[in-house]
């Protein structure tokens, strides 16, 4: 099973209580989705291996440390996760970026892609997959899957908010894929809206309705 971090750090919590009320408008909105993903960034790379070389300070040579190898990419599922990608290539700027856009059919109700780039070497590379909320779970689902059918295989799954459905959803569909969320909230309502949550993403983000 994998597994869910909550990111709780206090500059995470204090600007997370910003994006959610009501009248913070799209561009403080953006700054704070933004800012909110650097500082999660930090703690979903926590893990990267590390390799140490040879260097020379002023003072001496030393031995010191450099991630090895391991090359990421950053996956928005569009359009709402494109709000959490300059945040994260800020601190990782070496990170190609895929793209996924999901629609729902409106008579099957399923998943359908209508939009894929994804880096050539994803199998290579860890993904860090990104939407500010996991609601249902349904796309998150489904996008984990496109990615994985084109040969991802090393996938972390980061949301700024998080539903109790959504968590357990995408746990079982994709045990090997861990999340990582500023907030578990309590609930989805009828309308699947994560609530107390923070509305709609893609909306306030982009200053549409
Ligand atoms: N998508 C959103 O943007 N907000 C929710 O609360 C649920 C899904």
């Amino acid at each position: 099973m994998s597994k869910v971090h909550i990111i709780d750090h206090p500059l995470i919590q204090h600007k997370l209580t910003h994006l959610r009320k009501e009248e913070t408008g799209p561009k403080e909105f953006r700054e704070l989705a933004n800012e909110i993903s650097t500082l999660m960034a930090y703690e979903v790379t926590r893990d990267l291996p590390l390799q140490e070389v040879k260097i020379k300070t002023p003072v001496m040579e030393t031995n010191s440390k450099v991630i090895s190898g391991k090359k990421l990419a950053i996956v928005p599922i569009l359009r709402a996760g494109l709000g959490m990608v300059d945040g994260v290539v800020n601190l990782i700027p070496a990170a190609k970026v895929g793209h996924i856009g999901l629609y729902r059919d409106p008579e099957t109700l399923e998943p359908v892609e209508y939009y894929c780039k994804m880096p050539t070497d994803i199998g290579s590379r860890e993904l860090i997959v990104v939407d500010p909320m996991l609601a249902t779970g349904g796309t998150a689902v489904a996008a984990l899957q496109f990615v994985k059918d084109r040969g991802a295989e090393n996938i972390k799954f980061m949301c700024l908010v998080a539903a109790p459905e959504g968590v357990e959803k995408l746990q079982a569909a994709h045990p090997d894929v861990d999340i990582y969320t500023a907030a578990l909230d309590d609930r989805l309502n009828d309308h699947a809206y994560i609530e107390p949550g923070l509305g709609d993403a893609g909306d306030r983000l982009f200053g549409t309705k």
